[in-house]
């Protein structure tokens, strides 16, 4: 395990461990990838201003996040399949979330169901919904999700119709995979994960069981979504769910500022400015960028969350510098669980505390609360003063 310093080194366990389909399911974006990139090189035109002799002791990253309690301002994001990248992979991020005091969001396309979730951990996690045109099932899973405890309601609006992203054709990605040769291939390569798959019954979309019947491949997954999810989707719709669960609302794909007002009018609790990873509407602007002034138009009413590219730490902090009440965690979650299971997560929420905890007392603070935008300066305003 203490070879294990950095987000890369999971991932490149990651890489080892997985197979190809999965890797490419959790790596690619949409189209040419160019907002999958502006996500991450965003983040490195934010630089911090060193600070020194101050009182640094004691330090704490404690935060709370819509009410609640939590060791960081962090909270691993819903992430499809989640259970193909390591089995009964929802289960144990969720404990690991749990153990670490953050909050773990179970996707609606998650692999392991609402219930198995809720068996198998003692805290409330966060349920993400997709819409769906038929509301009696959507309101089906809101209802399983009370009845688990979930503690949030996360609603997804930026995949009403789900993006292409060409490795997933490429792959031919299936959940559970297809046993053609190139995969028999690729899975002999990986026998950890073959054997810990062959141990668990979770190997199909436990939340869309006998709703989504025939879903196997990727082409079939995109006719479902195309039939399903409701693509006419509304404001007012979003006004019936607000109404239906009493707890505290996230809505999550939020990239502008009238996007923003809409959600403080149906009285959401959060919003998540995400472009979901990259993996939607390619050239999109990088979350990041946007995080600011969403910040300055709805900040003081509701909690504005960033998702979409954080890394490290440092991007933790990087995203509190410019407003974000929390971040969201996807890909990163995914290397650890891929690599190490519930331990690699684990490992992940250890690096990214411990990276926050250093570059905030670096920058001169001992509570993660202090930290503002006078810390950060642009990688372009570095010269203003020559
Ligand atoms: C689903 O959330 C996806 O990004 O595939």
């Amino acid at each position: 395990m203490s070879l294990i310093c950095e987000l890369n080194d999971l991932r490149h366990l990651y890489h080892k461990r997985v197979p190809k389909m999965f890797q490419g399911y959790c790596e690619s974006g949409s189209w040419t990838q160019h907002t999958l990139g502006l996500n991450q090189s965003d983040f490195n035109q934010i630089l911090f201003r060193q600070r020194v002799a101050r009182d640094l002791e004691p330090r704490t990253l404690q935060s709370k996040l819509v009410g609640h309690d939590a060791s960081m301002p962090l909270a691993l994001a819903p992430v499809g399949l989640l259970g193909m990248q390591h089995a009964d992979g929802e289960i144990l991020a969720a404990q690991a979330a749990e153990e670490f005091g953050v909050p773990f969001t179970l996707s609606t396309m998650s692999i392991c169901s609402i219930e198995a979730v809720a068996a198998k951990t003692q805290s409330p996690f966060w349920f993400q919904l997709y819409v769906q045109k038929d509301r009696e099932f959507t309101k089906k899973l809101i209802d399983r999700a009370k009845a688990a405890g979930c503690s949030a309601l996360v609603v997804t609006l930026d995949l009403q119709m789900i993006g292409r992203r060409h490795a997933d054709h490429r792959n031919g990605m299936t959940a559970p995979p297809k046993l053609t040769i190139p995969n028999l291939f690729d899975i002999a390569r990986r026998p950890r994960w073959a054997m810990k798959m062959l141990t668990t019954s979770n190997r199909e979309f436990g939340n869309i069981q006998g709703c989504a019947t025939g879903v196997d491949d990727m082409n079939d997954l995109m006719k479902w979504t195309a039939g399903s999810f409701d693509t006419k989707l509304s404001w007012e719709d979003i006004r019936y769910f607000r109404d239906l669960w009493q707890g505290p609302l996230i809505i999550k794909g939020i990239m502008e500022v009238e996007d923003a007002k809409e959600c403080v009018k149906l009285g959401a609790d959060a919003i998540v400015v995400s472009n979901h990873g990259g993996r939607q509407l390619d050239s999109a602007r990088s979350s990041i960028s946007t995080l600011p002034e969403i910040v300055a138009a709805v900040g003081d009413q509701l909690e504005v969350w960033l998702d979409s590219g954080i890394r490290s730490g440092q991007d933790i902090i990087r995203a509190k510098a410019l407003g974000a009440k929390g971040v969201m965690v996807g890909r990163p979650m995914v290397y650890g669980l891929g690599a190490m299971g519930k331990a690699g997560v684990t490992r992940m929420l250890e690096i990214f505390h411990e990276e926050a905890e250093l570059t905030m007392a670096f920058i001169g603070h001992r509570d993660i609360k202090d930290i503002s935008r006078s810390d950060v300066v642009f990688q372009h305003e570095k010269f203003r003063d020559v």
